[in-house]
């Protein structure tokens, strides 16, 4: 395997500027623009043959377009000869719609897998996918981070006391778990009724949530109505603060407005897995980086080294 080379489509291109920072290298010099009509256009200006390529590319929004570039970077990388290819997805979209759990609907995050394997990618590298069995979409080599060491840093040098780890709804217990033990806390869990993808309703809490402060752990925030939601259930159940804690800050709609008229909220807190443009940076909300946890996993990817260390939500 020849050496690293790290590939950004126009998806996060900060990120993976960071990405190549931490290992010291600089980012592959690659054309990613359009043709007038609006067709993708690639050129991969640096050699790549015989080296292990590595596209830094969320799936965010606009998400058609940043999966579009996607495919097109691995068909470029892999005409170009690279002796491997992953697809490194810190946010991996159309990962919603994972089942059909309704007549006549799409499990487009197989969808996009497939689409990923035809254009010829060797392997994955995931962030707090929605559902974790998403990793068997693909018959490919999938590495799947989790941001909770990085956002559990951050709440662990508040030094606050008296906490409990509020999971929003079912599927996000063995996470809150996690976090709850790392940062020593109580759990707590909502059961939360989806009515629409913009509409929820809590229906119960499970656990003591009175004269805590709350921590709030959910994989993304999109409208921001399940968080929303959430902070009206646990404060009017007597919680003192609220913080969340999110590995993905899709903030769609009006989430910003949202976060903005929520005096409950203290802070959200969220990775830079998608970008946060300016009109949406607010003094509630606070980005982390997951650049060096994202260079830790391509440096052992290439060295053929164990990445489990980095995966192990119990640490
Ligand atoms: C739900 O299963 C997810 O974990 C999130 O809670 C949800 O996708 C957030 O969406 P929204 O912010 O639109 O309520």
């Amino acid at each position: 395997m020849g050496e690293i080379c790290v590939i950004s489509g126009n998806a996060n291109r900060d990120l993976a500027e960071k990405i190549a920072r931490c290992l010291d290298i600089p980012l592959a010099d690659v054309l990613c623009g359009r043709f007038s009509e609006g067709e993708i256009r690639v050129q991969i200006i640096s050699n790549v043959r015989g080296k292990d390529v590595f596209i830094v590319q969320p799936t965010c929004s606009p998400t058609n377009d940043n999966l579009m570039e996607l495919l097109v970077l691995i068909d470029a990388a892999k005409r170009a000869s690279a002796a491997r290819i992953t697809a490194v997805l810190p946010f991996y979209g159309y990962a919603r719609q994972d089942r059909k759990d309704q007549p006549r609907v799409p499990i487009t995050a197989k969808l996009v897998a497939n689409l990923m394997t035809a254009a010829g990618v060797d392997r994955v590298l995931a962030m707090d996918l929605h559902a974790s069995q998403i990793q068997g979409f693909f018959d490919i080599p999938v590495d799947h981070l989790y941001a909770i060491n990085t956002l559990c840093e951050y709440f662990e040098n508040m030094g606050m006391k008296n906490l409990v780890v509020v999971s929003p709804d079912i599927g996000g217990i063995r996470m809150a778990r996690a976090y709850a033990k790392r940062l020593g806390a109580g759990l707590a869990i909502i059961d939360k009724r989806r009515m629409s993808p913009e509409e929820t309703e809590v229906m119960n809490i499970l656990g003591k949530v009175k004269g805590k402060t709350a921590i709030l752990v959910d994989d993304m925030i999109a409208t921001g109505g399940s968080m929303m939601e959430a902070i009206k259930a646990i404060k009017e159940m007597g919680v003192e603060k609220v913080y969340a804690a999110v590995s993905h800050g899709v903030l769609s709609g009006n989430a910003i407005e949202k976060i903005q008229a929520n005096k409950d909220l203290e802070e959200i807190v969220i990775t830079d897995s998608i970008p946060l443009p300016k009109s949406k940076k607010i003094s509630r909300i606070k980005q982390l980086t997951v650049a060096p946890l994202l260079a830790e996993a391509i440096k052992r990817i290439h060295n053929e080294q164990s990445i489990s260390c980095l995966f192990d939500v119990n640490r």
